[in-house]
């Protein structure tokens, strides 16, 4: 699978997006070592706080298949019908990748089908605190 198709995933995930506060749609597409692909959207509520965001979505629904293994993630997003050109993920999903993934390896890949790059998550969760810490 390469980041090219990984990102087509994200986007083709974003229109299941229910985003009916803010708009705003998001996808993801997380890949697993084992070569499989978990996708999430967003999802609100009239309640505003038990909004999920995509990556989250993606993440939940491996893990509770048992999968723990991930490689990388790619993240679209974008008010209404538009993707924009880059979507930074938030930081509440950043702490639940660093759950997860080793900070130095695992990687997101940013921005939108059409131009995009790749990052490291130690690059935008500097000085993670994660699973190692509470030994
Ligand atoms: N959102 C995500 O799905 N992922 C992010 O990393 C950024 C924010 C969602 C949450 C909410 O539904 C909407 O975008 C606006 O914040």
């Amino acid at each position: 699978m390469d980041y090219q198709e990984l990102m087509n995933k994200a986007a083709e995930a974003r229109d299941f997006a229910y985003a009916p506060y803010s708009q705003f749609r998001v996808g993801a597409a997380l890949l697993a070592k084992n070569g499989k692909v978990y996708t999430g959207c967003n999802i609100e509520n009239a309640s505003y706080s038990p909004t999920v965001c995509a990556e989250r979505t993606a993440f939940f629904k491996a893990v509770s298949e048992g999968v723990r293994d991930f490689e990388a993630i790619a993240i679209v997003g974008g008010k209404g019908g538009e993707i924009a050109p880059f979507c930074a993920p938030c930081g509440v999903c950043r702490q639940v990748m660093a759950e997860f993934c080793d900070v130095d390896t695992f990687k997101l890949v940013l921005g939108s089908p059409k131009q995009f790059d790749e990052y490291l998550l130690s690059d935008v969760l500097p000085f993670a605190f994660t699973p190692k810490d509470v030994e």
